[in-house]
């Protein structure tokens, strides 16, 4: 569904017509999903250009170009990227399109067994722990639901990281939606399945961390390449985009 909003290819009937519905009942998933993206590549950018050179990347999502590994290769072109996603078919997609390339790995893993992550062979034999990491989890945190502990799984995920290591978060929020459509049935039915968290949630992921500039903000304000957009074009754009520097 997530590549059918951004325009992509790689998406089958079922997902579509489940992309539709959810676009009828909230046309701005298509302006979030393409400011979450578009985030997740300056993210990238930022955090190689400061001297990363390895990246694991959970809840990665079907391949849609550029990647990580390509926007981050753009810079520094020996960066380690592993990618991590729970759905066997973005498995079956990154082995043609993520994993052809020397230096990028993929393991099929679950976000709610950090444990089981980082001792993934994947993880275990490409990352360096004793250097700085990045860590990204771009719009995966709101599929972990308060009861799953996000925070104790990003604490587990960070613990082995060195200090300088980053942390690149992005997550849908309904701080932007307004009392009436968050109540409305229909509204509640598509968002439903998702933890969509409000700021005053998300921030407390980055303990430990210390946000960069602009901190814990609307994912088109984040270090956009172009003069940032007015606060009042940005509509029901529902996503926060932030990055930390472990202290
Ligand atoms: C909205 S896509 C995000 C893709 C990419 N990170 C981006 O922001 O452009 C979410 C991805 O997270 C994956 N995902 C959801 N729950 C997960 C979990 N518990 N563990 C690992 N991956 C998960 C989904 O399979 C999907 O590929």
């Amino acid at each position: 569904m997530y590549d059918y909003y951004l325009g992509g290819k790689d998406n089958y009937e079922i997902d579509r017509e489940a992309a539709e519905r959810i676009i009828g009942q909230s046309p701005d998933i298509l302006d979030s999903a393409r400011a979450n993206r578009a985030f997740l590549l300056r993210a990238v950018r930022t955090v190689v250009a400061s001297g990363i050179r390895q990246i694991i990347d959970i809840g990665t999502g079907i391949p849609t170009s550029p990647n990580t590994h390509e926007v981050a290769r753009e810079i520094a072109p020996d960066t380690r990227v592993v990618y991590i996603d729970n759905d066997p078919i973005v498995a079956a997609h990154a082995d043609a399109k993520l994993t052809s390339t020397p230096g990028t790995h993929f393991a099929l893993a679950d976000t709610r067994g950090p444990a089981e992550i980082l001792a993934h062979p994947a993880v275990r034999d490409n990352i360096d722990f004793t250097e700085p990491v990045a860590l990204l989890l771009v719009a995966v945190l709101h599929f972990v639901s308060d009861a799953e502990d996000p925070a104790g799984i990003i604490a587990t995920l960070t613990e082995p990281m060195a200090s300088a290591s980053h942390l690149v978060i992005s997550h849908g929020t309904l701080d932007f939606h307004g009392p009436d459509e968050v109540a409305d049935e229909v509204y509640r039915k598509s968002t439903a399945e998702l933890s969509l968290r409000r700021h005053a949630e998300i921030l407390p992921f980055f303990d430990g961390f210390t946000l960069l500039e602009p901190g814990l903000v609307r994912a088109p304000l984040w270090r956009p390449d172009g003069p940032p957009p007015e606060a009042g074009a940005l509509g029901h754009v529902g996503i926060y985009g932030g990055v930390g520097r472990k202290d």
